[in-house]
């Protein structure tokens, strides 16, 4: 999967290559959004490489270009249309020098907005919603016909099982560490939020279906996974010892697969931290001591307009429980500031409670409207100069914790996996139990491989290390 910029407004240097049959076809995939659009870019384009493309960084050298978006703040949603209009630029280029340049949407804003695009952006091919992508394949040869395919049914059938699995070749380009869903969709309904609209239904993916793909990822070279899910922690399923395991118990289970050597999950909602999962982060060496666990305000008043379902006071409960039994646990959240009637006193509340935790890291973002929401509808919302300056103080809060977190690390030893080039080609990228990025001198070791270090500095971007003999 690439990361490579989008620059539509670029002449193509080359004629578009050469149809034979649909055997070389050639496609650029842009992902936007959260870890779960990663990792379901990665596996369209392992389906679209089943069906005889070949993935290509530019997309000037494309014959199909794959937006993965999303739709979480308005920002996020409009990018995708602005891009859409400058495709629409290359593509009657395209199509005057006789190429059928493509274009289909995935992701989150094609499930929230469907045939809404292509009225928008007649330029979009194919719409196709999370739920549907194993129909991919089938949507862009109905496409190729002429039709204009919108695909946003939430279908009985999961979709994972209807994708192939990742070549060992791909695991091994996408390097040491791997995303892996093991939960989809969310129940919560956050009056903010458009992800249960768009996701549609809180779904765990079964056992063996999990266990297999990580076992798949061992084998060609991967050391750590990340579990995905928009409520991860909410996974259940039907263990192998057929008692009803959570995600505790899964931990538990994937740390013996061997090869798997550091295992993270990411995003939790603090009503779904059970006990399992705090003992798993107190025994398992292999589950890391980082925790992403957002509770977006300190304000008991807001919490219960957003409908998250806990106070304040529960949630700094919840987290000194967790530090008791982990206690080198790194903390990470997620702040909205600005959510409908928040008021300077309630903002005040968000700041002490970010006093209190103590953050190794956060995101904080302004409330953004949310058609379709209930959010959206509510009174008292909240001026734009007002959530630019709490976020700017919120922020400022945030950085300084994130500061001295880093200063606190300097002389521990920690492992740290090697996962690919520094900037310079002199040196190594690798991550801390904390997932601090972390640079070490090159010749420390070689891709893939877990060493011993020391932390030496606190850098702009991250942290320096040297090795501990
Ligand atoms: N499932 C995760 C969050 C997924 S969305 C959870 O429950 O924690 C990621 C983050 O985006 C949220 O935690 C929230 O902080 C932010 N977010 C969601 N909707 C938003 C909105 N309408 N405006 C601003 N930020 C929003
Ligand atoms: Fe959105 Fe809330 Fe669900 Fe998280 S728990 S995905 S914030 S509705
Ligand atoms: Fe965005 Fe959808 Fe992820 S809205 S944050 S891509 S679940």
């Amino acid at each position: 999967m690439t990361h490579a910029t989008l620059t539509p407004d670029a002449k193509p240097e080359t004629a578009p290559a050469a149809q034979d049959g649909g055997q070389s076809r050639k496609v650029f995939v842009k992902t936007y959004g959260c870890q779960m659009n990663v990792y379901d870019s990665e596996r369209m384009g392992d389906a679209l490489v089943r069906d005889g493309y070949q993935t290509v960084d530019t997309v000037e050298a494309a014959d199909l270009i794959l937006i993965n978006t999303c739709h979480i703040r308005e920002k996020a949603a409009e990018k995708v249309y602005s891009q859409l209009g400058r495709l629409a630029k290359l593509k009657r280029e395209r199509n005057a020098e006789g190429g059928d340049l493509m274009v289909a949407v995935a992701g989150c804003v094609a499930q929230a907005e469907g045939q809404e695009i292509i009225r928008r952006a007649p330029v979009v091919d194919v719409v196709i919603g999370p739920q549907t992508y194993h129909r991919l394949p089938e949507a862009l040869a109905r496409a190729r016909n002429g039709e204009s395919v919108v695909e946003t049914e939430f279908p009985a059938e999961d979709k994972f099982d209807g994708l192939p699995n990742a070549p060992e070749k791909a695991i091994r380009a996408r390097g040491v560490a791997a995303f892996l869903t093991v939960q989809e969709g969310c129940d919560k309904f956050c009056t903010f939020c458009v992800v249960p609209y768009t996701r549609g239904a809180e779904v765990s993916r079964p056992v063996d279906r999990i266990l297999g793909e990580a076992e798949r990822l061992a084998e060609a070279g991967v050391r750590e996974i990340t579990l995905l899910g928009q409520n991860v922690n909410a996974w259940h399923g039907k263990g192998a010892d057929g008692r009803e395991w959570g995600l505790g118990e899964l931990v538990r289970r994937l740390a013996t697969i061997k090869g798997i050597d550091r295992i993270r999950y990411t995003t939790s909602h603090p009503r779904d931290m059970d006990d399992a999962l705090i003992a798993a982060h107190r025994d398992l060496p292999e589950l890391m001591p980082y925790l992403h666990l957002p509770v977006q305000s300190g304000s008991d008043r807001i919490l219960k307009a957003m409908n998250r379902r806990h106070t304040a006071a529960e949630y700094v409960k919840l987290v000194e429980r967790i530090r008791a039994a982990r206690p080198d646990i790194a903390l990470s959240g997620d702040f909205i500031v600005g959510f409908p009637g928040e008021t300077d006193a309630d903002f005040e509340d968000t700041m002490q409670l970010v006093r209190e935790v103590r953050y190794a890291s956060a995101f904080t973002f302004k409330y953004s409207i949310r058609p379709g929401t209930p959010g959206a509808d509510m009174e008292g919302q909240v001026d734009e100069a007002v959530k630019t300056e709490r976020l700017a103080q919120l922020q400022d809060l945030i950085n300084q914790q994130t500061r001295a977190f880093g200063r606190e690390c300097v002389g521990k030893v920690v492992d740290l996996l090697l996962e690919k080039p520094g900037r310079n080609t002199d040196q190594l990228f690798g991550r801390s139990p904390w997932l601090q990025p972390v640079i070490v001198d090159a010749k420390l070791g070689e891709i893939g491989d877990i060493v011993r270090v020391r932390i030496t500095q606190p850098g702009t971007t991250g942290l320096y290390a040297e090795l501990v003999e």
